[in-house]
């Protein structure tokens, strides 16, 4: 090889390197924390931030529970049949956990803030549990904590005249310390099943950071 060739080749190799470098860090690397980002947002795909008002009238957020373990049902005072189920069993549950209770935190997100005034929850809650504590707001914020725990409900037909109910799904999460998701309560777990899920997450330090 004549020596101006081989010069010439060992440029092109060197800038071939250049740009393949460059396109490493600008297009591959950023891609994969991208992924990394992705992997760690996947996690908490239930649960996330809203800002509500209690059945006293205190503005709340996602962080005002958190150190302890929350128990969160979305519901309605209006409900006939479905919310005072789960509820009720609930509060079994918090009597069977017997001191351990302490740690945890009943939450009822309403789903029909048009008619769940705080005055109204207050009035309901006490028909449960003395932790119990009953969330609601304006519409679009009900909206947003139904969606951050990937909850369903709409307005639908009632069997009373000039009334309307409410269709909604009726799980109850169980969030731990933190406020992550760790399981939900089933309608169909025995009693055995819930509670053993509840002392789970009660079990669950808190991260320290
Ligand atoms: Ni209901």
């Amino acid at each position: 090889m004549k020596p101006l060739h081989r010069i010439a080749l060992i440029a092109v190799a060197a800038i071939a390197a250049a740009v393949l470098g460059e396109w490493a860090s600008r297009v591959i690397e950023p891609w994969m924390d991208r992924r990394a980002d992705d992997s760690a947002q996947r996690r908490p795909l239930i649960g996330g931030p809203f800002e509500l008002v209690d059945h006293t009238g205190r503005t709340v957020t996602e962080r005002t529970y958190r150190g302890k373990v929350q128990l969160v049902f979305f519901g309605f005072t209006s409900c006939p049949d479905v919310c005072p189920t789960a509820l009720s069993t609930m509060t079994d549950l918090l009597d069977r956990l017997g001191p351990d209770a302490a740690s945890v935190q009943p939450i009822l997100i309403s789903v029909d803030p048009e008619r769940d005034t705080p005055e109204r929850l207050a009035d309901y809650v006490q028909a449960f549990h003395p932790s119990l504590i009953a969330l609601t707001g304006q519409e679009e914020a009900i909206v947003a904590a139904a969606r951050a725990f990937g909850v369903y409900f709409k307005k639908a037909p009632s069997l009373i005249e000039g009334e309307y109910s409410v269709d909604h799904s009726a799980t109850t999460f169980v969030l731990d310390r933190s406020g992550r998701f760790v399981s939900a309560l089933d309608p169909h777990d025995t009693d055995e099943a819930a509670l053993d899920k509840l002392r789970r997450a009660i079990a669950t330090p808190a991260p320290t950071s």
